[in-house]
């Protein structure tokens, strides 16, 4: 064979791979399966990846009162440069894009008298903002109070918020005193635990006495 038929080899080993190419390729246009944009079918009780459904399988950390006793307003002061840009927080500061803070934790909501707010926010007037509903504000004021005007996405972590929740109720003619921390289970059981021998003791004790009289 002279080089000529060699390259017509070639040729048609490679239009043959071309076509091998072509097929692969359509065939996998063809089979490709669009990603589910939703759950094909409703399962009830079952929420997406991540919903509130997930289950109580999910450990929960300390509860705000927990974090807000070891919250330190030092840090939180420096949590609320965050806020600074649209909220001063001194006595009788200015409003900015958001109202002036001072003593907003456990006032009522839109708190200010004569700042804009939305009606989402205006329209709470006259529910104090606890530390529960401040707390779950900052984490997210979107799902918190939908409607309002904050753009602010939120602050995930739960010792920040507490470090600022301590900040902002530090600058307050009025500071809230602290919530309570409830007792956690296992504590509260733990009396009834070492109670069992103390029972158990006198019943020993006893056995001796009752015998000493047969026995005079
Ligand atoms: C982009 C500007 C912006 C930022 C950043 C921002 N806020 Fe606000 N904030 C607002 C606006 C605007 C409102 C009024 C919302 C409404 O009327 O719906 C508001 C309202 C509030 C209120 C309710 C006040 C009241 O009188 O009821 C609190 C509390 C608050 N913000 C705290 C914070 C804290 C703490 C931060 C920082 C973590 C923060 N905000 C960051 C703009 C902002």
């Amino acid at each position: 064979m002279d080089g000529f038929e060699w390259n017509k080899f070639a040729a048609g080993g490679l239009l043959a791979a071309i076509a091998i190419l072509v097929a692969i390729i359509l065939t996998g246009e063809m089979f490709r399966v669009a990603p589910l944009e939703a759950q094909a079918y409703a399962i009830e009780g079952v929420e997406e990846e991540g919903g509130a459904a997930a289950g109580p399988a999910v450990a929960e950390g300390p509860s705000l009162a927990e974090l807000l006793a070891t919250a330190s307003a030092e840090k939180g002061a420096s949590v609320f440069k965050k806020c600074a840009t649209c909220h001063t927080i001194e006595k009788g500061g200015a409003a900015k894009t958001g109202p002036n803070l001072w003593g907003v934790v456990g006032a009522k909501h839109a708190h200010v008298a004569g700042f804009g707010y939305s009606a989402a926010l205006a329209g709470k007037s006259g529910e104090a903002w606890s530390w529960d509903a401040l707390d779950a504000w900052l984490k997210s004021p979107k799902e918190a109070i939908p409607g309002n005007k904050m753009s602010f996405a939120g602050i995930s972590k739960p010792e920040e918020r507490a470090a600022l929740l301590a900040y902002l109720n530090q600058n307050s003619d009025s500071p809230l005193p602290l919530p309570k921390v409830e007792p956690k289970a296992e504590t509260a059981e733990a009396p009834a635990e070492g109670a069992a021998p103390a029972e158990a003791a006198p019943a020993e004790g006893a056995a001796p006495a009752e015998a000493a009289p047969a026995a005079q």
